[in-house]
């Protein structure tokens, strides 16, 4: 059976950084008030004027990760693209970043709506595609401009998210080579779905004068709901991966948790009895950016020189939905 492994990984930050106390200047809150409660010191804010849409921060991204793992935009042969908030409804953004990139093939593209899960979701799927024989190089991008959908005026949530995009390339491994997807898990409770939504601007609730000037086009969370099931997910995705592969946490180098509140990823660690030293967290650095959050996180920690090739390493996720999901891999 075909093993599938990491071939290199990108990131983009936007170029504009926007600190907690920038924040002030819309709501009422401070530093220590956001820090204490989050963990996010700074967040990156994308820019029109910059091109730094998310086809663009994609691109940027896969041009790195091409770079990195030699490779000609022509080799990928599938993209799977994420985003809550993608280029446009039509056509997919992925097939908008094949054009950006120059890939001439005419490979696969599609866009997938898992939000905050949407990088492990992909990364899933990359692994099932490759091992099946239906691709062999696949793109795999979270590409996020949340600041776009959220309401700048209800510190409640506006101060929690950025924007940013990181990917990652997934091929076959070479024989006698290491690194491979040891387990997966994805899954959704639909009943929590009403804790973070975004009801404007679908075919149920089309966009109307009205609801612009009610302030109701963006997205709506119950932060308190989602740090509950957030934690209750995580915890069990990763004790579920982890069994999957015969491995106890012990086994575990490296948790890349979903980077949507310190407390969160603190409350997992104590749900599963493991030492912060495991996780990578860069959420003081951007807020929560959804689905590209787990993708930058990864590309840090390999390019800082934590993970290293044979570590085992766990992402976990969990997103509106509520979609969640888990994969254990050894890089
Ligand atoms: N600055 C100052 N005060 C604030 C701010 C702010 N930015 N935001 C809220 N407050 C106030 C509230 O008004 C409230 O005051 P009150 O008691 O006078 O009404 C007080 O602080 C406490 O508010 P809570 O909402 O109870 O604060 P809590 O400790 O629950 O933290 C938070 C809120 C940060 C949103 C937390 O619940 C959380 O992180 N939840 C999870 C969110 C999440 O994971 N979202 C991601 C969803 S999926 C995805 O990633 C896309």
């Amino acid at each position: 059976m075909t093993k599938v492994k990491i071939l290199a990984t990108g990131m983009y930050a936007p170029k504009k950084i926007m600190t907690n106390n920038d924040w002030k200047e819309f709501v009422d809150t401070s530093d220590e008030w956001i820090f204490e409660r989050t963990g996010i010191r700074e967040r990156h804010i994308s820019s029109r004027d910059e091109n730094e849409f998310p086809s663009d921060m994609a691109t940027y991204a896969a041009a790195d990760a091409l770079k990195t793992a030699g490779l000609e935009p022509n080799d990928i042969d599938m993209i799977i693209f994420a985003s809550v908030n993608p280029d446009y409804k039509l056509p997919n953004t992925a097939s908008v970043v094949q054009q950006k990139l120059g890939i001439t093939n005419k490979c696969a593209c599609m866009d997938i709506a898992a939000a905050c899960s949407g990088f492990v979701y992909e990364f899933n799927m990359a692994n099932s595609f490759i091992k099946t024989g239906l691709a062999k190089k696949v793109l795999v991008i979270g590409s996020e401009v949340l600041t776009q959908e959220m309401d700048w005026t209800d510190r409640r949530s506006c101060v929690l998210f950025g924007d940013g995009c990181g990917v990652a390339i997934l091929g076959a491994s070479d024989e006698n080579d290491g690194s491979e997807i040891l387990a997966t898990n994805l899954g959704s409770d639909g009943k929590g779905g009403e804790y973070f939504s975004h009801p404007i601007g679908g075919s149920v609730n089309p966009v109307t004068k009205e609801n612009i000037e009610n302030k109701e086009v963006f997205m709506r969370m119950k932060g308190q709901e989602m740090f509950k099931m957030a934690t209750r997910s995580m915890a069990k995705c990763a004790k579920d991966a982890i069994a999957d592969a015969g491995l106890s946490l012990a086994d575990v180098n490296w948790i890349i948790p979903h980077q949507a509140n310190i407390r969160i990823i603190k409350t997992v660690a104590k749900l599963l009895d493991a030492p912060m030293e495991k996780f990578i967290t860069n959420i003081h650095k951007y807020g929560n950016t959804s689905a590209a959050s787990i993708g930058m996180a990864l590309h840090e920690g390999i390019t800082e020189g934590k993970i290293k090739r044979g570590d085992i390493v766990l992402l976990d996720a969990f997103g509106a939905g509520l979609t969640y999901g888990a994969t254990l891999l050894k890089y």
